[in-house]
């Protein structure tokens, strides 16, 4: 991008302003002006509960969602019907697993045991979730190795049987940013299974690579607004509708019911049948101004986040007993998870913050991904398309000043 494009796009940013090199964007992304500015315009002009009032400015604010709605839809070319909103990715799943475990009966056939299928890169909220439903149900609970030799993990149809209820997995890690062929996965899991349901976590994907729900045979993709420009507290559930339809709902409350009587319920229409009680309309209406914003420039931001990538995994690369996890041949996204020998990553991080470098150390919620890899934790760094040549530099140098000051070669 031509250097006056790149002051506007800071400019749109205006936490940017701040003296730091912010490469913590797989945890949350910056929000754009437009964002901000649409939160508090509709606090100031519009705020009101939604679906709730017959009065111009509920209309209004209804009005707004529902064309959130469409742009999220839009955003992975679903129906605007197959979109729920949620709190966030966390919550998005464990509302699918919750719903699936109230609709359905496992375990039905004695002979053999029904089993769900997750693989050992998982975030943990697509991981425990699942691991508690096989607990509470006596399903036997199958992991997808992630093998160090070639730095990916098995194909997952190979753990898929005919009593494979469930196969739930990420579309991108968020440890190393390893991009799994959601694709290719999907079609011999439903060669081997055509009933199993497949659930996508896409939430660090989505920051990154264009989505479209016809390219993939999946049941539910689920992704939170905050990791693509938008508020914090804004989920999003894609589900097909044959299972929006049947599926028991989890959360009971207001907004979400045809009708109560003194013993009994039935259930309002989807989507509102999965949003139960207030829901955060201001967040959502602004998310997707911010999922507006990121959508028209996407395939330039995508070759600018490349371009970076290939930057500083260069200059890490030059850096003597920096181990950089995977990034080989395979696809990856700009998520780089890294090891120096000698150096603890809280210590690189803390060292890293002095130079107003802000990157992650710790687990990054993958603790059966951080033991297979065989440590407790490693240094993440995450860019997003506002990061610069600069921020890697920066980042060079505080590492290098951590060498110097924890004196490791
Ligand atoms: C791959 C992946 N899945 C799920 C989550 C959970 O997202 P949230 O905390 O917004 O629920 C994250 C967050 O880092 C993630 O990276």
């Amino acid at each position: 991008m031509m250097n006056d494009n790149y002051k506007k796009l800071k400019n749109d940013f205006k936490i940017l302003e701040l003296d730091m090199s912010y490469l913590d964007n797989a945890a949350t992304t910056q929000k754009p002006k437009i964002v901000l500015d649409t939160l508090r315009n509709f606090y100031e002009t519009t705020n009101s509960n939604v679906h709730r009032g017959v009065y111009k400015i509920s209309e209004n604010a209804t009005r707004l969602l529902e064309d959130a709605r469409k742009t999220f839809a839009g955003f992975i070319n679903a129906g605007h019907n197959n979109i729920i909103f949620t709190k966030s990715t966390t919550e998005g799943i464990n509302q699918i697993a919750n719903s699936l475990e109230r609709t359905f009966v496992f375990n039905d056939n004695d002979i053999d045991k029904d089993n769900v299928v997750v693989t050992e890169i998982e975030h943990h909220s697509n991981f425990v979730p699942w691991q508690q439903l096989c607990k509470r149900n006596g399903l036997e609970f199958r992991i997808v190795p992630y093998n160090l030799k070639n730095n990916d993990i098995d194909n997952i149809s190979k753990y898929v049987d005919e009593n494979t209820k469930i196969a739930a997995f990420t579309a991108m890690s968020n440890v190393t940013g390893l991009i799994i062929d959601v694709d290719e996965q999907i079609k011999t899991i439903r060669k081997k299974n055509k009933d199993t349901i497949i659930i996508i976590d896409a939430t660090q994907y989505v920051a990154h690579r264009r989505l479209d729900v016809k390219e993939w045979d999946a049941d539910f993709i689920v992704f939170s607004a905050h990791k693509i420009y938008g508020t914090t507290g804004v989920g999003i559930v894609y589900g097909k509708s044959k299972f929006l339809e049947s599926l028991e709902p989890f959360f009971y409350g207001g907004n979400m019911i045809s009708r109560v009587d003194t013993y009994d319920s039935s259930w309002a229409q989807i989507p509102e049948k999965f949003e139960a009680g207030t829901i955060d309309a201001a967040g959502i209406i602004a998310s997707s101004e911010g999922v507006k914003y990121f959508q028209k420039n996407m395939n330039e931001y995508s070759k600018l986040e490349e371009n970076l990538k290939k930057y500083a995994l260069e200059r890490l690369r030059s850096i003597n007993n920096l181990h950089i996890i995977g990034h080989d041949t395979k696809n990856y996204g700009p998520v780089i998870s890294f090891e120096i020998k000698n150096i603890h990553p809280h210590d690189l991080a803390t060292i890293c913050d002095r130079h107003n470098v802000y990157i992650r150390a710790g687990h990054h919620c993958a603790q059966p991904f951080m033991k297979k890899l065989n440590v407790t934790s490693t240094s993440r760094v995450s860019m997003a398309f506002y990061n610069t040549i600069r921020d890697i530099d920066n980042l060079v140098d505080a590492i290098n000043d951590a060498k110097k000051i924890l004196q490791v070669k």
